[in-house]
């Protein structure tokens, strides 16, 4: 039976925003500019609307700008293109966030590839992803670049490690499977598709989980001693009525095997709105310095 940790990540986050809160200050003092993060929300999903007022607020605490765009769920393709544009160009914005998931008849891509990709401070942007994949400074998504900070502090070097990463999304599964393979771990993207789906996580010494599937990933899949990050946010019925968070670990299941896990809510989720503040304040520097 190991003994298992629980990861912090509330913690870390809290820790992580406090760095960046002086980090600003000492910026704006030195240079007179507040960096700015503009957030453009389209339609009324209640889970986007949460996300959305909590950079925002997590925005000012920071001691940044704050600017909110919300449109109608019906809004033209074209509409929201210009409004992008019109970020791109102002000089009070240095990231540009527009929240997924889009209406289906707006093309998200077309939507992505319009931001600047220095200031697409969720590091969406082919640009980005491209410099990301052969070892350029790049724009790093938030919630893999959350991830691996919180390995690193616990586990010092990945170097050689065994990493598996199940779920391969362009937002977390690929390029979390990047950052670690830039921090020389030796790393598997797994899948829906992947043959034997318990064998491939049981050879993990970090397990992700980032599929979306409430608890798929049983206590049995994990290798004893394991760390295992959960970045599944899935809300599921409760027995007695109401709801509650899940990730895409049995988290009860994996006590007394795994050596270290993320907890579902406060493990990576409060990590992404600090790397977040992160990429804005490092767009800022950036741009500023030309
Ligand atoms: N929707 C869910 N996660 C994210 C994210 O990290 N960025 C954006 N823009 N939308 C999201």
């Amino acid at each position: 039976m190991v003994e298992t940790r629980i990861i912090d990540g509330k913690g870390f986050a809290e820790e992580l925003r406090k760095r960046i809160a002086g980090e600003v200050a000492d910026f704006r003092a030195a240079t007179g500019v507040t960096p700015g993060l503009a957030v453009v929300l389209v339609g009324e999903d209640p889970a986007s609307a949460v996300y959305v007022r909590n950079k925002g607020k997590q925005t000012l605490e920071a001691g940044m700008a704050s600017i909110e765009h919300k449109l109608p769920e019906t809004v033209a393709e074209a509409e929201l293109l210009a409004l992008v544009n019109a970020l791109n160009t102002d000089p009070a914005v240095h990231g540009i966030l527009v929240q997924l998931p889009l209406p289906g008849h707006i093309d998200a891509q077309k939507v992505l590839a319009t931001i600047d990709p220095a200031k697409d401070v969720d590091g969406f942007h082919v640009v980005n992803a491209g410099r990301l994949a052969v070892g350029l400074d790049a724009l790093v998504p938030c919630t893999p670049l959350g991830c691996v900070m919180l390995l690193k502090h616990h586990l010092g070097s990945l170097a050689g490690a065994r990493a598996v990463v199940v779920g391969r999304s362009n937002i977390v599964g690929k390029p979390l499977a990047q950052l670690l393979l830039r921090e020389d771990a030796t790393v598997t993207i797994a899948h829906s598709r992947t043959r034997d789906l318990p064998e491939e996580c049981r050879r993990a010494d970090i397990l992700i989980g980032a599929v979306g599937r409430p608890e798929m990933i049983r206590g049995a899949w994990i290798k004893p001693g394991a760390t295992v990050i959960d970045v599944g946010i899935n809300r599921v019925e409760k027995a007695g009525g109401g709801t509650r968070l899940v990730g895409d670990v049995a988290f009860d299941e994996a006590q007394g095997i795994a050596g270290l896990i993320t907890p579902v809510p406060g493990g990576v989720g409060p990590m992404t709105i600090a790397c977040l503040l992160q990429n804005t304040l490092t767009a800022a520097k950036r741009l500023v310095a030309g």
